[in-house]
């Protein structure tokens, strides 16, 4: 299966960024740990992140037709962006919603994703090791 691994804004700062709450890891350092725990699973990743919505939106429509699932931690995004939650809608492939750390134990703004429900499972509070958990749902998932 093809699966395209997105991260959203001020995910590029990984290692430098709150790292009590992140971790110590650079976002590279992330997707290494991803390549290679997956790799014995029948998959082909493909990384992007962008700190632009309209960019990640353009990136999620090219998955249209090419990718079998997203694995998507769109940041602060997940809060607000119903463009971002159309956007997943619109090319009905299987999505994950993942974030490093568990929003519904943070502040009264993180708790609320307005992609959950057009995602096929949220993953939260596991580090890095969530990303890996959600491609092994999306290679579980049937189509
Ligand atoms: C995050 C949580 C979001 O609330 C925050 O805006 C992020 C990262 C996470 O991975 O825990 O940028 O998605």
């Amino acid at each position: 299966k093809k699966i395209l691994v997105m991260n959203g804004p001020n995910l590029n700062m990984l290692g430098i960024r709150e790292k009590g709450i992140y971790g110590v890891k650079t976002l590279n350092e992330i997707n290494s740990f991803i390549a290679e725990q997956t790799k014995n699973m029948e998959v082909e990743l493909e990384f992007f992140q962008s700190n632009h919505e309209g960019v990640l939106i353009d990136k999620i429509h090219d998955a249209y037709g090419d990718k079998d699932g997203i694995v998507l931690n769109a940041g602060a995004y997940t809060h607000y962006s119903y463009a971002i939650r159309d956007a997943i809608s619109s090319v009905s492939i299987p999505c994950v919603e993942v974030h490093l750390s568990d929003i519904h134990v943070r502040e009264a703004f993180r708790h609320i994703s307005v992609i959950s429900d057009v995602c096929v499972a949220q993953i939260c509070g596991k580090g890095e090791q969530g990303y890996v958990d959600a491609i092994a749902l999306l290679t579980e998932e049937r189509k």
